[in-house]
């Protein structure tokens, strides 16, 4: 088992450990809520087949996290969310490429394998070396590669369909860009809007800028020593970083867990202009 994810997936034992690698160890999280979440949950379950048997392998403690029930359901809603807006994108392509940038141990194409489409999962080496451990071996259409987000050229170095091609990209990047610097997201942003062919999508979870430096308030984030580096000050920061880069739609992921949490987000997105915690899906110009 990789240490340092163990050592996440303990978190009543990470003191001394967590500080080699926090940002990975957040994988735990939504692992725990895809594996348990359902029975928690059951309007939200997503029937996740690959997450239980990883979550086994790993022995987790997965009482603190099951506490949390905010993220419980958040990390449900948010799966049923981009399933469903990666289902509606292959319906439109169906030959086309799905990548999972940041993938964790999140396995998209179980449910969305049409037998025409193509997939990529994609995170760091230690994660991707996980997830050869835990999950079973891609099949056919599916590709598994190591990449670093924050260096430049990644597109390319996983080989993904160039910008002339007529082969849009629906890319999923959840629970990842609140983890990375200011400059690290304009330029994962900008590399998608310079290198995405037309039609193509970006979907991604946002935490406001007010979460910054925040993660030790955070119930689950909190045992993991992780810190939120960055979140929206403004909407047209999500455009900003590519001159092709449009916001196609924006998405409450919350707001169905109860009457207060509903009133609060939606009060927080009226007087501030961001969401405190949402979805949005960025499209590309042709
Ligand atoms: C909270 S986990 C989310 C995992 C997965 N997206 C999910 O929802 O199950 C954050 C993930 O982002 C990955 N990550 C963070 N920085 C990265 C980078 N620079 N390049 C690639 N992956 C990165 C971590 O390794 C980790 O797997």
């Amino acid at each position: 088992m990789d240490q340092r994810v163990a050592r996440a997936a303990h978190p009543g034992r990470t003191a001394s450990g967590l500080a080699s690698d926090p940002v990975t160890s957040t994988l735990v999280i939504p692992l725990v809520a895809r594996a348990l979440g359902d029975s928690v949950f059951p309007g939200f379950a997503v029937g996740d087949a690959l997450a239980a048997p990883a979550l086994e392998q790993l022995d987790v403690d997965v009482g603190p996290f099951l506490r949390d029930k905010a993220s419980l359901f958040g990390v449900l809603s948010r799966t049923r969310l981009f399933r469903q807006l990666a289902f509606e994108f292959f319906d439109r392509f169906e030959q086309a490429t799905g990548a999972n940038l940041g993938c964790g141990l999140a396995s998209y194409f179980q449910w969305l394998d049409r037998g025409t489409n193509h997939w990529l999962d994609a995170d760091v080496p230690q994660v991707m070396q996980l997830r050869r451990r835990l999950l079973p071996p891609p099949g056919k259409h599916h590709r598994e590669v190591a990449v670093d987000l924050s260096t430049e050229g990644w597109w390319q170095r996983l080989g993904l369909p160039a910008r002339q091609s007529n082969k849009p990209v629906v890319v999923i990047c959840e629970g990842v860009l609140m983890y990375l610097e200011a400059r690290e997201v304009d330029h994962v942003l900008k590399e998608f809007g310079q290198n995405a062919p037309a039609g193509s999508e970006f979907l991604c979870d946002t935490l406001s800028w007010m979460a910054t430096g925040c993660a030790a308030l955070h119930p689950s984030v909190c045992h993991t020593h992780a810190q939120f580096k960055w979140g929206p000050r403004r909407m047209r920061d999500f455009t900003a970083p590519h001159p092709r880069l449009v916001l196609l739609s924006e998405h409450p992921i919350m707001e169905a867990y109860d009457f207060s949490t509903a009133l609060a987000f939606a009060s927080f997105r009226a007087l501030w202009g961001v969401p405190l915690y949402g979805a949005v899906r960025l499209g590309v110009r042709g």
